[in-house]
């Protein structure tokens, strides 16, 4: 039996009783993490927890339970769970109240789930590329929450999807923000650019990892935003994040890159699978 994650208990998935009256069904009330699972080792957890820890906040829901304890009991569960390789959902929701829009008062507890899926590293894809389409972001202006409600990403991965595409990157009034769960990267003249961390993008922690991988190797990693035009004219395209970790984008809509995928996206590639070597004793 799969076993989950609910509220500090590991239990059987089937034991899980989630009342229709949860807030993630009302309104999309919560918050969210993944986190990888490489070789039974989580990767980059501690960042992944202090970002789930800072989106509650931002939205006013308490977590009771402390980051370290809280982290124990997804380590357990992964354990529990005869997780290798895949990921660890979890999620936080304002809690179980009957449907009304103002915060409950008095407050309720926050209600936690988390569960494990599977997953193989996407190395074709990553040696191959992937193609991507430029859309609208139709988003919020607070997508640095790492919000459950994601009607507007769900959106914009189905256009990816429609159009024969595995990413949709976005923009607003021509400025590239992110895909639709992922960051968005480009290459111009040896230096690499991405959309500061601001209200208009998650700051994926694949994304602070790779600039911070980076920079240490002399690679220019300019938190600047860029255009679409910019994105057209690039020497390189790339998206990154948890699961597609550094993903080579070889075309745009109708643009294709010539020498894909690039070497920079090459090099930042490798130096995300050294660490990933490191942190969770994996080869490559
Ligand atoms: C909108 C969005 N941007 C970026 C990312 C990448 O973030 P991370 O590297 O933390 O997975 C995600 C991940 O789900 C996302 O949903």
């Amino acid at each position: 039996m799969e076993k989950a994650l609910w509220n500090g208990k590991i239990v059987n998935k089937d034991e899980i009783k989630i009342s229709i009256d949860d807030r993630a069904f009302h309104f999309g009330d919560g918050v969210y993490e993944v986190i990888r699972v490489y070789e039974g080792e989580l990767y980059l957890a501690e960042a992944h927890m202090k970002r789930l820890y800072q989106s509650a906040e931002k939205v006013g829901i308490r977590i009771e339970v402390n980051p370290d304890t809280f982290l124990e009991q997804l380590v357990q569960l992964k354990e529990e769970a005869n997780l290798i390789d895949g990921t660890i959902y979890v999620q936080v929701s304002r809690g179980v109240s009957p449907r009304n829009h103002p915060f409950p008062t008095p407050a309720v507890a926050a209600e936690i789930v988390g569960f494990t899926k599977g997953a193989k590293r996407p190395f074709e894809q990553m040696k191959a590329g992937v193609k991507a389409t430029v859309i609208e972001d139709t988003r919020w202006l607070h997508c640095d929450i790492k919000s459950i409600s994601l009607l507007g990403n769900v959106l914009a991965k189905q256009k990816a999807v429609e159009a024969g595409c595995f990413e949709s990157i976005q923009h607003r009034d021509g400025v590239v923000t992110e895909g639709s769960s992922t960051n968005a990267f480009i290459v111009k003249n040896n230096t690499v650019y991405t959309h500061p961390a601001d209200h208009l993008i998650l700051n994926g922690i694949t994304r602070q990892r790779l600039i911070e991988l980076g920079r240490n190797h002399g690679i220019d990693i300019q938190e600047v935003a860029f255009s679409t035009e910019d994105l057209l004219n690039a020497d390189e395209v790339f998206v990154a994040g948890t699961t597609v970790e550094i993903m080579p984008v070889i075309q745009v809509d109708d643009k294709k890159y010539g020498d894909n995928p690039g070497p920079i996206t090459q090099t930042l590639q490798r130096l995300l699978h050294e660490d990933i070597e490191k942190v969770a004793g994996v080869r490559n």
